[in-house]
């Protein structure tokens, strides 16, 4: 007597609503115009990079659905039944051996070549001009130095143009991290004592999301960064040709105060320096010795300290990634509840444990101190 498959099973229905719920799971995966998926790519690198992704994805997929689906067919084909015999006693089949040995062969050649080909083209990225980056990962904060461009130096947001190769060399003064941009490039470690370069393109203006991306202490989820992508080059010069101005000696009598407690009673540049305070240009030989970020233009940056915080002082304007002072600013004079910077100075250790900055500043010195630092656009 013959068993029918699959009996009693309303099969059609719940193969659709199983299939529908992964398919549905895999589309809305990289929904959303700002997600920062790496299948939301906005460059050459991440795109070839997501290109690969999807090609083993589909080979795996092939693998799976065939190899599972025989599995299932053979169990409740072959499944043993009442008064059946036992099966026919075998040993060895020469063709099935070859079959099972050459078949996945293939597969795993494919996802070979895939792979090398993805990993030479990814040597291969051109664009209307260049610009040289040098990253550098701190515990735990990003440090950007642009050597051609004057020397200057960012924490916390890489600046590029769009349509331009950007040549990164990264380095770490301390232990490994990993530098990753989801939307424009893969994950480079940053090594002490060995110099990684990196290339890749931004062919979309805006503002990323970039990340740490090896455990490299207590705050590695706190070493976030941003990648404005400026729409022209001319628009990148503009950005570092106000970079490299010395910072403005303020007017105004509190952020006058303030500097002057940054450069005494504060004790900020036993570890922080500033263009035209305590340092004489970006090259200036004391630089390279200072732990904490270069504060230049420290009010023109969105995030504080790796991103644990925001810069919330105004609103990160989307098309210059520059904060806009006039609007939703939370650090005006003399009313800093909101404000994360007055927040930060108040008990860094509070808001990110292990890190490299002790103070111990008044709410007044803090008052003169945020008016200071946030003129410094
Ligand atoms: Cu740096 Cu994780």
């Amino acid at each position: 007597m013959r068993t029918p498959l699959f009996r009693g099973m309303k099969l059609n229905r719940w193969g659709a609503a199983i299939s529908l719920l992964l398919l549905s799971s895999l589309f809305l995966a990289a929904c959303g115009e700002n997600s920062p998926s790496i299948l939301n790519t906005v460059g050459p690198v991440a795109g070839e990079e997501a290109g690969l992704f999807w090609f083993i994805l589909i080979v795996a997929t092939i693998v799976f659905v065939f190899v599972e689906g025989w599995l299932i067919f053979s169990i409740v084909r072959y499944r043993a039944r009442p008064n059946t015999p036992e099966p026919r006693q075998s040993h060895g089949n020469n063709t099935a051996e070859l079959i099972w040995t050459i078949v996945p062969s293939i597969f795993l050649f494919a996802v070979l070549i895939g792979t090398i080909y993805t990993m030479f083209s990814l040597q291969n990225v051109s664009g209307s001009s260049k610009i040289t980056v040098n990253v550098v990962a701190h515990q735990w904060w990003w440090e950007f130095d642009y050597p051609n461009n004057g020397g200057i130096v960012t924490a916390d947001t890489l600046y590029i143009p769009k349509g331009a190769v950007v040549e990164t060399n990264l380095y770490s003064n301390n232990v490994i991290h990993s530098f990753w941009i989801p939307q424009i490039t893969g994950k480079t470690d940053d090594i002490p004592g060995h110099t990684n370069t990196k290339i890749f393109r931004a062919d979309t203006a805006g503002v990323y999301e970039g990340l740490c991306t090896e455990f490299c202490g207590a705050q590695h989820a706190h070493m976030d960064f941003n990648v404005v992508v400026f729409n022209t080059m001319d628009e990148f010069n503009t950005w570092a040709s106000q970079q490299q101005q010395a910072a403005q000696t303020p007017t105004d009598t509190l952020a006058l105060q303030g500097m002057n407690i940054f450069k005494g009673a504060g004790g900020c540049t036993a570890c922080h320096g500033i263009v035209g305070v305590n340092l004489s240009g970006y090259n200036d030989p004391k630089a390279t010795g200072l732990v904490g970020p270069n504060l230049t233009h420290f009010g023109s940056r969105s995030l504080i300290a790796g991103g644990v915080l925001t810069n919330n002082a105004g609103n990160i304007d989307p098309n210059t990634g520059v904060l806009d002072h006039s609007v939703n600013n939370q650090c005006q004079p003399g009313n800093l509840s909101n404000c994360n910077l007055a927040k930060w100075l108040a008990n860094p250790q509070a808001v990110k444990p292990g890190n490299d900055m002790f103070v111990n500043l008044t709410p007044d010195q803090i008052n003169a101190l945020v008016a200071y630092l946030e003129s410094l656009q």
